[in-house]
This record gives C-alpha cells, sequence and structure tokens, in this order.
C-alpha cells in the first residue's frame, strides 16, 4: 500500500550563478519589463471585437483517450458554438503534445520510433473528437514545423530581452508530470516491493533527484507584475476557488524555472536555438501551441487578443503562472480567462491508465449516443469539483431528461392524432388573453414568463461556463411546458368544435414555441438532437441563431413567421431510451460476434 507521510525532503535550490553577475543590469531590465507587462504588444480590446478564440490542452500522446479528456474536448466546443450562435467569428483549437520524456519512454516502450508512435495516437484523439462532433477548426500537433518555428522563436525573444540564462539545476523530478518539485511537494512512500520512494505529493508519482546543467527562465521576476494581472482581473481565471488557490500559491517566492534538459536525456524535442546540447523543457514548447494556431510569430494579433483556455485543474499551475509569466516576458497580452474544470473520477479515483479506472469514451458513445455522451459529461460535469461517472447515473439521466421529457413533449405535439395537417398551428389571442382568465390558468401565465427569460438566464451560465446550470434550467422549462400540456388535455378536446379547435392549436403552438426556443439553446450542447427537433418544426438553419430566438412574438401581436407552416420530416424519437446493461458486457458480448 502507498502511503504519503508528509516529511522534509531536501532540496537544492537553483543555482542563480548568472543572477548574481548580471543584478545591476537586472534592476534595468525589471524596470523595462514593467513597461512591457503595462503594454503588451499588440493587444486590442477585446471587448469590442466580435473575435473570439477558444482552446483546449493538448493531448499527451502516450495514452489512448479517455472519457476525462473528451470532457475538455466537450465543453470547448460547447463554448466555440455558442459563440457561433451569438455570431462571433470563433477559433477553436485542439491537438497533441507530443514531446518530453514521457512520450519517449512510452515509444520505446511501444518499440516503435517516436513519431510513428505520436501519430497513430495522435490519429485516434483525431476520430474521437471528430465522431463526437467536436468542430474544431485547427488540430495542432507539436511535431509539426509551424510549431518547432513559432517555439524557437518565442525561445529567441525571451533570450533576446535577457530572460534566460544557464544555470546548474538539483532537486526531485517528475518524469509523469515533467516537473521539478519544491521540497514542500515532496512526500515518502513504498513502492509495490516495500522499498521507500519520494512520490509527489500531489499526484502520487514517483519523483527522482535530478542534475544538470540548463537554461533557466527568469520566473521570479513575474510574481509582482502576475500578481498585478490577477488583481485587476478578479475573473481571469474561473471558477472563482482556483482564482484564490493561484493568489494562495503566490505568496511563496516564485523560484526560476527550468526550462530546458540535457539532449542525452531527452532527444525527443525542439532542440534549443544555438545549443544542440538541450532540449527545450516540454511545457514551454506544449503552452506555445496556443500561439502556433493564433499565428505566431507572424499574424497573431487579432486572435491572440481574444484567447480563452479551458484547463483540467491539474495542469492549472502552467496556465496560471508559468504561461502568463513567459507571455508577459516575450510582451504578449495574457489570455482573456482561463476555464479551470475538475476531475471525472470512477470509484472515487481520478480516471487515469496508471490507476487502470479508465473508461472509454467511443465504446460510452457507441451506447448513449455522441449526443447522450456530451449531454451526460456537460449536465452533470460540475467544474467546482469532481464527478463520479457511474453508467446507471448516465442511463436514468438520459432516459428523464432527453428521451421522456424533451422527447415526450415533442412527439406529443407533433403527434398526428394532435395535429393531423402536420402544419406550427396558430396562435389564438382569444383562446390565451394577455390578462388571467378563460381556460388559461396562473401556472401558464408563469410558464411563459419562465420562457420568455430562459435565453438570458442561459446566456449568464453558458458564459460562466456552467453548462450544467444552464441545462438544468432549461429542464425546468421543458418540465413546465409538460406540465401546461397536461394540465389543458388537448387529446381530449374535439376539433370539430371550432373554440376547441382554436385552443387546441393555441396549446400546440405555445408548446411548439417553447420546443423552438430549447431546440435553439440546446444546440451548443446536443447539435444533432437539436438539429432533428428543430427540423421537425420547420425551422430553417438559418432561422437558429441567437438572434432568431424572440419567443412567442403572437402573443404580443406580432406575426410569428413559423405559423401555418408544414412540419419538417419525421425522423423518429428524438432520443430513444437506453436499457441498462453494463458496457463492459455489451463490448465483450460485440467482440464476440465479430
Ligand atoms: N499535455 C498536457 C497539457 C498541455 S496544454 C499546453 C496534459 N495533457 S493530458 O492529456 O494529461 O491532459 C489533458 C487534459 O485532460 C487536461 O485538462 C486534464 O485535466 C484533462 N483530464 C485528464 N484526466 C481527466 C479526468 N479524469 N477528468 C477530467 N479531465 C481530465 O496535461
Amino acid at each position: 500500500m502507498v502511503c504519503y507521510p508528509v516529511m522534509r525532503a531536501t532540496f537544492l535550490a537553483v543555482t542563480r550563478n548568472c543572477w548574481a553577475v548580471h543584478s545591476p543590469f537586472i534592476s534595468t531590465l525589471l524596470r523595462h519589463q514593467r513597461i512591457l507587462v503595462l503594454r503588451p504588444s499588440g493587444a486590442r480590446s477585446a471587448k469590442t471585437d466580435r473575435s473570439y478564440y477558444i482552446t483546449t490542452p493538448i493531448f499527451y500522446v502516450n495514452a489512448s483517450p479517455h472519457l476525462g479528456h473528451l470532457y475538455s474536448a466537450v465543453m470547448a466546443d460547447c463554448f466555440h458554438r455558442y459563440k457561433l450562435l451569438r455570431g462571433y467569428k470563433s477559433k477553436f483549437a485542439t491537438g497533441t503534445d507530443e514531446h518530453g520524456l514521457k512520450i519517449q519512454l512510452a515509444a520505446e516502450a511501444a518499440g516503435k520510433d517516436p513519431l510513428t508512435f505520436c501519430t497513430d495516437v495522435s490519429e485516434r484523439f483525431r476520430h474521437l473528437f471528430s465522431s463526437s462532433n467536436i468542430s474544431f477548426t485547427d488540430y495542432i500537433r507539436t511535431t509539426e514545423q509551424r510549431h518547432h518555428r513559432a517555439v524557437k522563436h518565442f525561445w529567441s525573444v525571451l533570450m533576446n530581452k535577457g530572460l534566460i540564462y544557464k544555470g546548474s539545476y538539483e532537486g526531485w523530478y517528475s518524469t509523469q508530470d515533467e516537473s521539478f518539485l519544491a521540497s514542500s511537494q515532496v512526500g515518502d512512500a513504498l513502492d509495490s516491493s516495500g522499498k521507500k520512494i519520494k512520490v509527489s505529493l500531489e499526484s502520487g508519482h514517483e519523483l527522482e533527484w535530478m542534475r544538470e546543467e540548463n537554461y533557466m527562465f527568469r520566473l521570479s521576476m513575474f510574481r509582482s507584475p502576475l500578481l498585478d494581472w490577477l488583481r485587476e482581473n478578479p475573473r481571469a481565471i474561473q471558477p472563482d476557488r482556483f482564482y484564490q488557490a493561484v493568489l494562495q500559491w503566490l505568496q511563496d517566492d516564485l523560484p526560476d524555472l527550468s526550462i530546458s534538459r540535457q539532449r542525452k536525456r531527452l532527444q525527443w524535442g525542439i532542440p534549443v536555438p544555438g545549443d544542440a546540447e538541450q532540449t527545450i523543457y516540454v511545457w514551454l514548447d506544449a503552452l506555445v501551441n496556443y500561439l502556433t494556431v493564433a499565428g505566431y510569430p507572424d499574424k497573431h494579433d487579432q486572435w491572440w487578443s481574444v484567447a480563452h483556455h479551458i484547463v483540467g485543474k491539474d495542469i492549472l499551475k502552467f496556465h496560471a503562472i508559468y504561461w502568463p509569466c513567459f507571455l508577459l516576458g516575450a510582451g504578449l497580452p495574457l489570455p482573456q480567462t482561463i476555464h479551470v474544470h475538475s476531475h471525472w473520477t470512477v470509484g472515487g479515483k481520478k480516471m487515469s491508465k496508471s490507476v487502470g479506472n479508465v473508461v472509454d469514451p467511443l465504446e460510452c458513445s457507441r451506447f448513449f449516443t455522441t449526443d447522450g455522451m456530451r449531454y451526460f459529461l456537460l449536465r452533470q460535469g460540475v467544474p467546482d469539483s469532481d464527478c463520479d461517472y457511474t453508467e446507471d447515473r448516465a442511463i436514468k439521466l438520459l432516459n428523464a431528461e432527453l428521451a421522456d421529457s424533451l422527447g415526450g413533449l415533442l412527439n406529443r405535439c407533433t403527434a398526428p392524432g394532435l395535429n393531423p395537417a402536420q402544419i406550427y398551428p396558430s396562435f389564438c389571442p382569444e383562446s390565451f388573453p394577455s390578462q388571467p382568465g378563460g381556460r388559461v390558468k396562473m401556472e401558464d401565465y408563469h410558464m411563459l414568463d419562465a420562457v420568455k427569460h430562459l435565453p438570458s438566464v442561459v446566456e449568464q451560465h453558458y458564459k460562466n461556463m456552467h453548462v450544467f446550470k444552464a441545462l438544468e434550467a432549461i429542464g425546468t422549462c421543458v418540465r413546465q411546458t409538460n406540465g401546461f400540456v397536461q394540465r389543458h388535455t388537448p387529446w381530449k378536446l374535439d376539433r370539430r368544435i371550432s373554440k376547441d379547435q382554436r385552443w387546441l392549436d393555441t396549446i400546440i403552438h405555445v408548446s411548439f414555441e417553447c420546443l423552438r426556443i430549447y431546440g435553439t439553446l440546446l444546440q451548443p450542447v446536443v447539435p444533432e438532437i437539436s438539429d432533428k427537433l428543430l427540423s421537425r418544426l420547420g425551422v430553417q438553419p438559418d432561422e437558429r441563431s441567437w438572434s432568431h430566438i424572440n419567443f412567442l412574438p403572437s402573443y404580443q401581436g406580432m406575426d410569428c413567421p413559423f405559423e401555418g407552416r408544414s412540419l419538417g420530416f419525421d425522423s423518429g424519437v428524438l432520443f430513444s431510451r437506453l436499457e441498462g446493461q453494463n458496457v463492459n458486457q455489451r463490448t465483450a458480448k460485440s467482440k464476440k460476434l465479430h
């Protein structure tokens, strides 16, 4: 059993030999740097700009993709689609992180040359994303030439500004996390043979003592500018608990950072410009991918000034400390927002290959459908805290919310029994007066009010990355609309009586208007289901953006463009109910069959 008692580990701080030699030069540089910090080049007013740039982390190719990876991508895809609906020009980047020691070791273990190995796994990620409707506009691989060029350029900028020096470094190193650790992050543990080892207190990964001469970045210079930026931008890191965590980390000094490794130990990476003996540290290399996609170093201004990152909480330090400091050093604008999410666990443990509890997202999607998978991840995933995955929970949620509630509502209102002409029927103002009266109940007015305000509620939640709250709000309204239909039992009305017919058409018209709003708002989360729903209602592709929402215009005496239109083709139930059957059993069965 592994245990992690906290222990005072020996940790040799960086030897800042160059720092000592050049200290008067550094104070001048610091003064100069402040100017760069305050006026990063190329900054534009993102507020007035209708461009948006969203990124996922780039994924390590040492193992196949799992559900946790898909979650980062689905989240980014949801924001990208939402921005397009709002009329933005949106760029969406994802891709793979292919350099570093652990990739080099994984390729060796697989008996493949590193590039072939990376290509194979990178394609698996690309395949997963394409089949999950992740509508990325750029798929970057760090082994591409355009990226090598960007990284080398970025390095040279930092070097020319005097922010990189050669130093010797000694300390506990985690190959899995590709990172040196401070003494406070190191603990004792026993390995499987009972031998005492050092581990990272955060990740539990084994550490080795490493001593080498390499290049250092003057990270320590940026603690104060970074704090200034954070204080001036309290929403730069969301949710707030992660912003607070970063502020807390910055209470301590920031030691300079080792940003290269000796080439003889790490060949699989970008060589340091002008020093063939050293390889650029994989995290510096990887973070620059965001700039590469933006067009760095030639024409990155348009996209770089509107960049937003999605990251898991395990890589917050790299994105909220190292990355802004590198950017400040290079005189570039900082990201607009770093959206942080928590982890998917299985049996309470973070899903990972080393723990052996990974869930295969492709297998799940085959069962839940692509949209079912997306809906479950975004409905159940809460950025603030970890979420445990169980197939049972997914089945219950999807059956209740997509099959029964939303699907049931559409099915009821489009059924030939209630809607023999298969049209978007008319709204009758006399049947549904603006003041309570006749057959209309108070709850009906409450429902109209809730649906009218739903787009702004959903907008607020999407903006704050609280997709689960947006879906909860939509789900509540769907239930209210079902209640409305149930309350008025339209199937008991007689179409031959004209008053009844007008009331029946009004009930269906109101329900269709509600469904149209739900379908429009759900597009970023479940694009296929939304398309099916809106197509069935006869809503054309160019009538599905946010600006077309305009709920129930007839109620306010305005024309409704949909009134009297034929319904679209009936392509079957919106979401078929799922039967509980263990995924593993299913996989075994389907393997037997083939
Ligand atoms: N390569 C780095 C990122 C470099 S970005 C410049 C990396 N890769 S990763 O493949 O390990 O992780 C990629 C993303 O997947 C991270 O945001 C990480 O948090 C996320 N997830 C990995 N496992 C996860 C879960 N079990 N649950 C949710 N997300 C998880 O880190």
